[in-house]
């Protein structure tokens, strides 16, 4: 197994609760979300009389992992593996591990599923698990872990630990964030909250009656967490506050006076739409962003869309239909589901035209509401067209404002 680019060793948390994850300083992609700045595999060792793991790793990055096991203990000792999450980031290391330990797996119901799905062996070797659900509780011994379901906080199987004595969540991929660093602290590392932002809007945007009802269940179980420490990023101990109300918000669909203009262009009509909409939507004295759809990620436009009361999005008409890098970006905007935003539509066209049209028929497909009509402009936008654009920016901009 590699050792190339590893950094550091175990990290004490607090006593007898250890940091043994990976650092994936060159990640670039996730599943479609740009990471320029890599990410983490938290795996978390949870020492009392018997030992827990938490989570494992992705795995070209198992050796990294236990190799900061056996910094603590002999990883053939491990006694449970706490299995939150059954998605390959989390779980790809189990078969390395099984190899080497005899421990049981905890795990959800609906995570066996997915277990099986990954892992011919865990069922053709009977893998030792058992199920866990809401409220269960593993005393290992002066520490003890408590399971808390959390559905679609990513998947159906999710699940988050809470290490009573300590106070530690395990939230999994809940509050976490893509950043590659040696350091497992927030307050070590300055403002992290646009990294959570853009987790959240690329991850977790879709879930947000989920994460409601989540909330809920942590009253229920008076869980009062002291620190939250996710399987991505840095762990949330002086910003807990901070990131706890930003989830509530984003969860509730809150947003501010702000537009985004997201667009892309051929041969640059579009791209003066684009422009003309924004500068009223500024003179209006409202925030805006304008967003080229190939000189930004649409992982950082869907942050951007977070907070965002209304935006716009214009394409050219390229054979008939809409640009490709549009397209995409609807499709990718659908699936996240984005609550309570207005939107409309605008482009450049030659002939018969048509991307307009697409793009408000996706955009209500998406669930947005559509303020119609968009704007058509035939090649070049001139003075009377421009005119047009001014319109479609003071809308947006009254639109913002009404929120
Ligand atoms: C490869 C290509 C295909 C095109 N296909 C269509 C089309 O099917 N229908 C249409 O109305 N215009 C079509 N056009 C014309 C463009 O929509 C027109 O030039 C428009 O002004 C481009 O806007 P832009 O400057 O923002 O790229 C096409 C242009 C190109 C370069
Ligand atoms: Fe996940
Ligand atoms: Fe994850």
């Amino acid at each position: 197994m590699s050792t190339e680019g590893e950094t550091g060793g175990a990290v004490e948390l607090t006593k007898g609760v250890y940091w043994v994850g990976a650092i994936d300083w060159n990640g670039r992609d996730f599943h479609g979300f740009t990471t320029p700045g890599g990410t983490t595999y938290n795996s978390y060792l949870v020492v009392g009389e018997k030992t827990a793991l938490i989570d494992t790793v992705k795995v070209p990055f198992a050796g990294e992992m236990l190799r900061r096991i056996s910094q603590i203990i002999d990883p053939s000792k491990l006694d449970y593996i706490v299995v939150n999450h059954m998605e390959p980031d989390h779980s790809g290391s189990l078969a390395e591990l099984k190899k080497q330990t005899n421990a049981k797996i905890l795990i959800t119901k609906r995570g066996v599923d997915i277990l099986n799905g990954y892992f011919r062996d865990a069922s053709s070797e009977k893998w030792d698990f058992e199920t866990v659900q809401t409220g269960d509780q593993l005393d290992l011994g002066s520490k003890t872990l408590i399971f808390l379901e959390a559905p679609m906080l990513h998947w159906p199987d999710s699940m988050e630990t809470f290490l009573k004595e300590d106070r530690i969540l395990f939230s999994n991929d809940g509050f976490g964030q893509h950043i590659a660093t040696s350091k497992r602290y927030d307050f070590e590392v300055g403002d992290v909250m646009p990294e959570a932002a853009e987790y959240y809007a690329n991850i977790l945007m879709p879930f947000h009656m989920p994460l409601l009802s989540y909330f809920r269940v942590l009253e229920e179980l008076e869980i009062e967490p002291l620190q939250i420490a996710p399987s991505h990023g840095i762990i949330w101990k002086q910003d807990l506050k901070k990131i706890l109300e930003a989830y509530r918000a984003w969860a509730n669909g809150e947003v501010k006076e702000k537009v985004l203009v997201i667009y892309d262009t051929m041969w640059g009509s579009t791209e003066i739409m684009a422009n003309e909409i924004a500068e009223t939507v500024l003179a209006e004295g409202v925030e805006v962003k304008l967003l080229n759809l190939r000189k930004n990620t649409r992982s950082h436009i869907m942050k951007e869309m977070l907070d965002a009361a209304v935006f716009a999005v214009g394409s050219p008409t390229l054979n008939n239909g809409l640009f490709p890098t549009v397209g995409d970006f609807l499709i990718y905007l659908k699936g996240l589901r984005p609550q309570k935003k207005k939107a409309l539509a605008f482009g450049s066209y030659g002939w018969g035209g048509g991307a307009v049209k697409i793009v408000e028929q996706e955009l209500k497909n998406a669930g947005v509401e559509v303020l119609e009509p968009g704007l058509q402009v035939k090649y070049r936008p001139y003075e009377k067209e421009l005119e047009g654009c001014r319109k479609l920016g003071e809308q947006l901009a009254a639109a913002a404002k009404e929120q």
